[in-house]
């Protein structure tokens, strides 16, 4: 059996999943690969450290160059996260000519082509399946399986923390600040959860496989961003009485060479199977000119699916499969406009205002809508007359530059004390 030495750049959430995965899979893993894989060095930021893995002595360490530097070491697995110094090492790797499989999506989103670019004047090879979906294996399936298409659109639940959050607030009533609460006790959501509920991480996601899918490289400020934090639990319960369910979904498409990627919460209709995925899980809903549609579902983060993702990395790079990855951004195969505007975008919207009830009220909004070609599918209103209640409108599909206008004039009306909230209403 040929032998390979491995070092893992971090051995924290997903670095323990793989290490996991590397012993107890040891025997599946030697037959599939043809090698048997040894982890020669793990770096940490403290040695010292209590871990509940059994790793032996003279393995950890807190210095790169022992493993840049080692031309033993066939394979770097960078499982750090973050900027720097991640991206250096990374690099530095690749520069000694070691295979790279690497979780970061942050990197990939905003450094991918730096990255690839250096991987091919190196002639290494580069994954990185878990830096989207976790254990989903979304970017191998538009890689290989999926490269007869032209990717028409990619619509994912992409972030596990919002996703357990509006499912929490959905099917248990919780409001926003508790569902998150719960998330962070649970070990799903960071101290700090900007990245997660406002949208960042869903961004980063997107990023990575419309650039494989549309064939381009994608500047991350291209994409347009909303997070979940001004969701109230009137706008789950008005969703549900609707028959639609809130989700926060990253939504790219390509029309007339343009590419339109946002992040944004949006409401889909129950019957869609992307409303039915819940708690923590991802998907990913793929419309293909020839495979019609296709979705991906399964756990999006999480120690064991996530290094089952890197671990099968490290397993194709033995293979010497085909490079999946490298090639595909650095040479665009179809380099097309991206738009951040969304003045152009056509969808029904939902819209609610908190209103004083006063008589003629109603006519007067609505008279505004009609004035901007916004044309109202329904109406709901809540509370007590002669008091401000919450009034909620649907409209047909129209463009988002006239709705806006619509709402400019609507918010100068007497008694509108504000537009509480807007949500798209995605029906694929
Ligand atoms: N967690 C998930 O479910 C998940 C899912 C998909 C993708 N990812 C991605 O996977 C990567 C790792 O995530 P994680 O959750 O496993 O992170 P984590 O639990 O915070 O672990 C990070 C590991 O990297 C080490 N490290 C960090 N900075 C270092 C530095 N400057 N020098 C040396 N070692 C350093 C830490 O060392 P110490 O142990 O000594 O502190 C720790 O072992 C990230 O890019 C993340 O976005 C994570």
């Amino acid at each position: 059996m040929k032998k390979v030495k491995i070092a893992l750049l971090g051995v924290g959430n997903v670095g323990s999943g793989v290490w996991k995965i590397l012993s107890t899979n040891q025997r599946e893993i030697r037959k599939r690969s043809g090698y048997d894989i040894e982890v020669s060095k793990i770096l940490v930021r403290d040695i010292s450290k209590k871990r509940p893995l059994d790793i032996p002595e003279g393995i950890l360490t807190t210095d790169i160059n022992e493993i840049v530097n080692d031309p033993t070491i066939e394979i770097v697995v960078e499982l750090m996260g973050g900027n720097e110094p991640a991206m250096e090492y990374m690099l530095s790797a690749m520069r000694n000519k070691k295979h790279v499989v690497t979780a970061n999506k942050l990197l990939l989103a905003t450094q991918g082509g730096e990255l690839m670019q250096v991987a091919e004047e190196e002639g290494i090879m580069l994954y990185y399946e878990a830096s989207v979906g976790g254990g989903i294996p979304v970017i191998h399936g538009i890689n290989e399986s999926l490269t007869a298409n032209r990717i028409e659109s990619i619509v994912g639940i992409l972030n596990g923390t919002t996703n357990y959050i509006l499912t929490k607030m959905s099917l248990d009533g919780m409001s926003f600040e508790d569902a998150l609460k719960e998330a962070q006790e649970k070990g799903y959501a960071e101290a700090d959860p900007t990245s997660d509920v406002e949208g960042f991480d869903a961004v980063y996601k997107l990023a990575i496989l419309s650039s494989l899918a549309f064939g381009t490289k994608i500047d991350v400020d291209s994409i347009y961003r909303e997070g979940i934090s001004n969701l109230k639990s009137e706008d789950i319960e008005f969703a549900k009485e609707f028959g639609y369910t809130i989700k926060l979904i990253g939504i790219a498409t390509e029309k007339d060479d343009v590419l339109q990627m946002r992040v944004h919460p949006a409401m889909i209709p129950n019957k869609h199977p992307l409303a039915n995925v819940n708690d923590s899980y991802n998907a990913i809903f793929i419309r293909g000119n020839a495979i019609g549609d296709l979705m991906f579902i399964g756990r999006g983060a999480g120690e064991l699916p996530t290094g089952s993702a890197v671990v099968g990395d490290i397993i194709s790079i033995l293979r010497n499969n085909v490079d999946l990855s490298s090639t595909i951004e650095t040479k665009e195969i179809n380099p097309c406009k991206t738009t951040s505007s969304m003045d152009e975008t056509i969808c029904e919207y939902y819209i609610r205002l908190w209103v004083n009830d006063r008589p003629g009220c109603l006519g007067e909004i609505t008279t505004e809508f009609g004035k901007h070609n916004v044309s109202i599918a329904s109406v709901r209103q809540k509370g007590e007359r002669g008091s401000y209640v919450p009034l909620v409108f649907i409209t047909h599909a129209t463009p988002e530059g006239d709705l806006h206008k619509a709402l400019e004039e609507i918010k100068k009306l007497e008694g509108i004390s504000k537009i509480d909230n807007i949500i798209r209403l995605e029906n694929f």
